[in-house]
């Protein structure tokens, strides 16, 4: 996720677009940069490694002027943030800034390569300057230009063009990703997000897939790509600044819970071909005859992460049958593991930088073990140190209890066990379509549970005055159980255990009485019947069933029972559908008793000390 801003009028653009970079840095904030036109219709441009504040010193060393011009604050998605990697990217004529995945640059870029175009970059962003480029070559019309090359991107893409010979036309396109079109006096904006253009204007144009714009001082068209005028309704917006950062959402948490279906389809498109069926790891440095040597593998983790290790010890093991140990990072070093050529030690961090976990990973790396990290910030510490990483698509996780971060770590260790089972030969023949399938569809899925957010705050108003959890599950919905503990924990002050269910009759039993709520995890297949069994041994004793039923509720588990029902998914999936009702629970708890949801007390978003 990044942030994009242009802009065209009658004044120097510079300071607008700086300063809607940085109501954008939510967005990302790991580099920077902006490109005008000059008097002379030259593009200028300005890079930097960092937040806003350092594109600003260097704006100040070297000043820019220009009364059109397009700006980026980056996430990183395709190569560590760096100045050449860095937006704007140029070439010829153009200029471009983009927030989006491109999933067909490699073919592009090695198509370019071909025709002796040089790439100084390792972003995907870079290809389709390059292609606008060639295509510009071809027809030499600006606009059919950017229509021929909009058309062969496949993926996600919110774009803005700047062209030296065309000095008085900007150009925006989207598909996916967010952009809109704010209408100011003498002034048009682009931005991904309302909060950059709101000191400018509050008339804006939300615009849609597939729609290109073109704007010049006097005015703009709205087309699709394929060249047929759109009409488009503008709208005022009555946001403050703060409320549009959050999207109309009360808290960063609740946006990124909501989030969660996008960063789950940028996860997946980073690395499943969904047309061959074939997933493709660009940065983890897997191959085929090391999975063949691997005896035994290591998950290892802190808090939230370490729960998603515990899940994929099911997926790895199920799918694979290689034998798997998770391991909470900051035990792991201490207990003298035994770790040679033939173990793979797999780190599990959303921010890259969590001390224990770096500790972990050096112990790994000082034993000869085979490496890698799953991480969603490009370029962290776990990144660089490990030898090889695969990369979560969330986004900035702003929120400090982690929801799409989790999510997206299931769904990347799902994809590591899905190629780790596949390079071994152990899936069955239709297999990889099944789970392609059911990868296609976990989106969807989770859009269900969402819809149902206000059951679960309706059932948190009931709840919202107890001082003690319990959540079971089993199976994969153990640590989910485990997670939704700790989401509760972490973020309302709630005291909550997770338990995996068998284990009740060996004591937390004792603790059930009509003051105890008792969440349970409830999966179809072959712990269902065990799991009903659990609901009625609580019931016995009083305690307070909340239910989260895989597929349709059952009628078996009695009208005292609250019910969730849960959009039904394969067996190694439903922990992610599972975890999303959880964080709603939690956080609607939080809100409810009035905490402070996004930035709870002790806790920080990186743990960096030991
Ligand atoms: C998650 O809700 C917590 N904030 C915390 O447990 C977190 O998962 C843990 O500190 C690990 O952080 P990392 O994923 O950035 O390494």
């Amino acid at each position: 996720m990044c942030g994009i801003v242009g802009y065209i009028g009658v004044e120097d653009g510079v300071d607008m677009i700086v300063e809607g970079l940085r109501r954008l840095e939510y967005r990302g904030y790991d580099s920077a940069g902006i490109a005008v036109l000059d008097e002379g219709s030259r593009i200028q441009m300005v890079r930097c490694v960092g937040k806003i504040s350092e594109l600003e010193k260097k704006l100040a060393l070297n000043p820019v002027r220009g009364k059109i011009g397009i700006g980026h604050t980056r996430w990183a998605t395709h190569g560590a943030p760096s100045d050449e990697n860095a937006h704007p990217h140029r070439s010829g004529p153009f200029a471009v800034v983009h927030n989006g995945i491109i999933e067909n640059y490699g073919d592009i870029k090695e198509r370019l390569s071909a025709k002796g175009h040089v790439f100084t970059s390792e972003t995907d962003t870079e290809v389709i300057v390059k292609l606008l480029e060639e295509e510009w070559r071809a027809r030499s019309d600006y606009l059919e230009s950017v229509q021929a090359t909009l058309r062969q991107l496949r993926g996600s893409f919110a774009v803005v063009f700047l062209n030296e010979q065309e000095p008085d036309v900007l150009v925006g396109a989207r598909r996916e990703s967010p952009l809109i079109l704010g209408i100011g006096d003498g002034a048009y904006y682009f931005a991904s997000d309302i909060p950059a253009i709101l000191h400018q204007t509050r008339r804006i144009v939300l615009l849609e897939d597939d729609d290109l714009v073109v704007v010049r001082r006097d005015g703009f068209q709205i087309q699709t790509v394929d060249g047929k005028i759109r009409p488009y309704v503008v709208q005022t917006v009555d946001w403050n600044p703060v409320a549009a950062e959050k999207a109309g959402y009360k808290h960063f948490m609740q946006k990124e819970i909501f989030e969660q279906p996008r960063a789950i389809i940028d996860t997946l498109r980073s690395v499943v071909d969904f047309n061959r069926e074939q997933l493709r790891f660009a940065d983890l440095k897997i191959s085929e005859s090391l999975v063949r040597s691997i005896a035994r593998m290591y998950l290892v983790a802190c808090g939230t992460s370490f729960h998603a290790c515990l899940v994929g010890k099911y997926m790895m093991e199920q799918m694979s049958r290689v034998p798997v140990e998770v391991d909470l990072a900051s035990e792991f070093r201490y207990r003298g593991p035994l770790l040679n050529g033939e173990t793979l030690l797999m780190v599990v961090s959303q921010s890259g930088e969590t001390a224990d976990t770096r500790a972990a990973l050096k112990e790994g790396l000082d034993k000869g073990a085979h490496c890698r990290a799953i991480v969603n910030v490009v370029g962290s510490s776990l990144a660089r140190m490990a030898q090889g990483v695969l990369y979560t698509h969330a986004g900035p996780e702003i929120g400090v209890a982690s929801t799409k971060a989790f999510t997206t770590q299931l769904v990347a260790l799902f994809l590591f066990s899905l190629y780790w089972a596949h390079a071994a030969g152990k899936l069955q023949p239709g297999e990889m379509s099944y789970h392609i399938q059911a990868l296609r569809e976990l989106p969807g899925k989770i859009d269900e549970v969402l819809a149902g957010e206000e059951i679960i705050r309706e059932w948190a108003k009931q709840y919202m005055d107890r001082e003690h959890f319990l959540f079971l599950g089993r199976g994969p919905l153990y640590p989910i159980a485990l997670e939704g503990a700790l989401k509760m924990k972490e973020i309302s002050y709630i005291h909550a255990e997770g338990y995996a269910a068998g284990e009740m009759k060996h004591g937390p039993i004792a603790l059930i009485d009509d003051k105890m709520p008792v969440v349970v995890l409830v999966q179809k297949g072959a712990l269902y019947e065990k799991m009903l069994s659990n609901v009625q041994e609580v019931k016995a004793r009083g305690g307070k069933v909340l239910a989260f039923v895989e597929g349709d509720k059952d009628m078996r588990l009695g009208e005292d029972v609250l019910q969730f029902p849960v959009p039904a998914t394969s067996p190694w999936l439903s922990p992610v559908v599972f975890a999303v009702p959880l964080q709603l629970l939690a956080y609607h708890m939080a809100d409810l008793r009035g905490t402070d949801v996004d930035q709870p007390r002790n806790l920080a978003k990186s743990v960096t000390v030991e």
